[in-house]
């Protein structure tokens, strides 16, 4: 199986945004994407990418086939210490259970040890969300701790409980 990490560009809007499903929204982004607001997020990344900055995000590619997302981002610090760098990532309903996520966290994990971003990887996941809490496990992910979100609210509005698992960068 071949996984790799890729800019996102502009052709890709629409593969990407074809990937989203519930899943995705109810746990990741909150609200479908559209053509511009995808649009305008890459552009946003592609601009991160050039300075160095801010949050830096990827497409996943399956042998060649657009197969999920990837990124890290330095200015969330809801549930983090200093030094802990929020990850998330999604896979395409039709990608899922092989192994994608797993691969992609991977070698996101590789790109942050490279640039020094952070002491640890962080994955921020609610603990309904079964199959990302087995991405972080299978990743090489520890339980750090659970809090409560300042920012993250379940589908009835009240703040939702997460759990914060932590990969030390030094030792990918
Ligand atoms: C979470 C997500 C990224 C996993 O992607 P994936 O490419 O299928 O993940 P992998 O194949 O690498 O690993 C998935 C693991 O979760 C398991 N899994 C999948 N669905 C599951 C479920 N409902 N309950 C328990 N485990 C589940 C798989 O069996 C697999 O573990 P295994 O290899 O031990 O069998 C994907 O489901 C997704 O895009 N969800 C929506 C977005 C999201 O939740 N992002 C994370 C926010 S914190």
């Amino acid at each position: 199986m071949r996984i790799e990490l890729r800019p996102l560009t502009e052709s890709d809007v629409q593969a990407h945004n074809d990937g989203e499903d519930a899943e995705t929204v109810r746990w990741l982004t909150g609200a479908p994407g559209t053509p511009d607001s995808t649009a305008r997020h890459i552009a946003m990344l592609a601009e991160n990418a050039v300075r160095g900055q801010g949050q830096q995000g990827f497409g996943v590619w399956l042998e060649d086939r657009l197969a999920g997302y990837v990124d890290y981002n330095p200015a969330v610090d809801d549930g983090l210490e200093p030094g802990e760098v929020n990850i998330t990532y999604a896979t395409h309903p039709w990608a899922r259970g092989r192994g994608v996520a797993v691969a992609a966290v991977q070698l996101l994990c590789d790109r942050m040890a490279e640039h020094a971003e952070g002491s640890h990887a962080a994955i921020r996941v609610d603990p309904e969300n079964h199959a990302s809490v087995r991405v972080a496990e299978k990743a090489g992910f520890t339980l750090a701790r659970e809090v409560e979100s300042t920012t993250d609210v379940r589908p009835d509005g009240t703040l939702a409980t997460l759990l914060v698992w932590l990969r030390d960068l030094a030792e990918v």
